[in-house]
Parts: C-alpha cells; sequence; structure tokens
C-alpha cells in the first residue's frame, strides 16, 4: 500500500475532529491527496451502527457487544474506504481506531471482556494491518467532558452514550490510552489537548514533519 494511514484518539471532548480537519487542510496543501474519516460512522453502513453505539441508553449494550459492534464498523470502514484510499496513495486521517476500543471498552469497563479476545477480534476485522501514526490526544476528563456536553447543545441527535458514564470509567479510559502508548512509542504519540487550536495543530504538524520526513 502506497498511502498512510494516521489516526486521531483520546476522550470525550479532546478536539480531535477539529485537528484532523486541520491536519488534513495542511497535508492537501503540500500536495498530498487526504481522506477525513471516522469510526464510528466512516461508511454508509457504518452509520447506522454509529446511531445503534452512540445514542440512547447508556447500559443497553454490555462491553462485549459493544466491541463487536465496533469491531465490525472497522472491518466496512477498513475495506469499503481505509484500503481502497490508500491503494490510491491517499493519506487517511481517522477520527478514532482501534485503540478506541481497548480504552474504552477494556480500560473505561474495567477489564470485564478479555484483552485476549479484543486481539482476536482485531485479528478477524483488521488483521496484520496497523496505524503509521497514532495521535492521542490528552485532557482531564472533566474538562473534556464539559466541551462535550456543550458542543452537544447545538446537536440534533444527543451523541451522548458514552458522556453519561460515570466520571471514574473516563478515568480508567484516560489512563488506558497513556498505558497504550507507552507500550507503543513508535506508533503513538501524546498531546496535551488542554491548549489552544492553533498551538495543538502547530504540535501536530511539527509531529507529523518529523515522522514522516515532510
Ligand atoms: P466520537 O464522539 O469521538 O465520534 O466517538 C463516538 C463514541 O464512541 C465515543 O463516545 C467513543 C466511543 N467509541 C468506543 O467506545 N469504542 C470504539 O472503538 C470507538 C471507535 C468509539
Amino acid at each position: 500500500m502506497r498511502g498512510r494511514f494516521i489516526t486521531f484518539e483520546g476522550g470525550e471532548g479532546t478536539g480531535k475532529s477539529t485537528q484532523l480537519r486541520l491536519l488534513a487542510g495542511y497535508l492537501g496543501n503540500r500536495g498530498l491527496k487526504t481522506v477525513a474519516t471516522k469510526e464510528p460512522g466512516g461508511t454508509p453502513a457504518g452509520q447506522e451502527l454509529r446511531r445503534l453505539l452512540v445514542t440512547g441508553d447508556k447500559d443497553k449494550f454490555d462491553a462485549a457487544a459493544e466491541a463487536l459492534l465496533y469491531f465490525a464498523d472497522r472491518h466496512i470502514h477498513l475495506t469499503q474506504k481505509v484500503w481502497p484510499a490508500m491503494e490510491q496513495g491517499a493519506w487517511v486521517l481517522s477520527d478514532r481506531f482501534a485503540d478506541s476500543t481497548v480504552a474504552y471498552q477494556y480500560y473505561g469497563y474495567d477489564k470485564r471482556v478479555a484483552k485476549e479476545d479484543l486481539d482476536c477480534l482485531y485479528k478477524i476485522a483488521v488483521g496484520d494491518f496497523k496505524p503509521d501514526l497514532t495521535i492521542i490526544l490528552d485532557i482531564d476528563p472533566q474538562i473534556g467532558l464539559a466541551r462535550s456536553f456543550k458542543k452537544a447543545d447545538a446537536m440534533a441527535v444527543k451523541e451522548l452514550r458514552f458522556e453519561g458514564r460515570e466520571l471514574a470509567f473516563h478515568q480508567r479510559m484516560r489512563n488506558g490510552f497513556l498505558e497504550i502508548a507507552a507500550a507503543e512509542p513508535e506508533r503513538c504519540a501524546v498531546l496535551n489537548a488542554d491548549q489552544s487550536i492553533e498551538s495543538l495543530h502547530g504540535d501536530i504538524v511539527k509531529l507529523i514533519t518529523e515522522r514522516f520526513g515532510l
């Protein structure tokens, strides 16, 4: 595959979507073909799964059911959108990927699913493929959740299923992302998301320039 796959990860309200859009603009200005996408919901079928996953009662699925649905969305996303775009040489930027399943469904739910079972689902849905770079945006969950609730005020359909979970869930999930980054420092970089949009964008551009020699 000739393209690149860069994922943005983090808890609620870290500004991932804004930063992804800014990076896509930056790379596009440098003449690179970019595709901005997200999980869940990067494809039409994924949009249907997204509605199930992020709206409604917080207890309607347990951790295992969620993991299965997120990996189903991921497989559809990779086969229908990410891999074909990479074959065409695109830099694909995804708002969330498999680290979110480990951080939310494994760490968030306090290890109610086994890590080996998630690894097994990864093998089925993703195979040996992994991101070239994962940017983890880190913020105190209390600040992130406040941003997220404010944003939801303007949404017609409230995507607040996970925001409804207790603060301890969000703290475990944040620590989970930091553990993932510590275990794979060559793939992951952690950036402080509690700063202005412009200065965080600057940090991301610096990181991309260093990692890919642009
Ligand atoms: P978003 O609001 O960042 O688009 O993400 C949708 C929600 O889905 C968010 O609350 C995090 C959650 N999520 C998981 O719990 N596991 C996953 O694997 C993914 C991709 C998202």
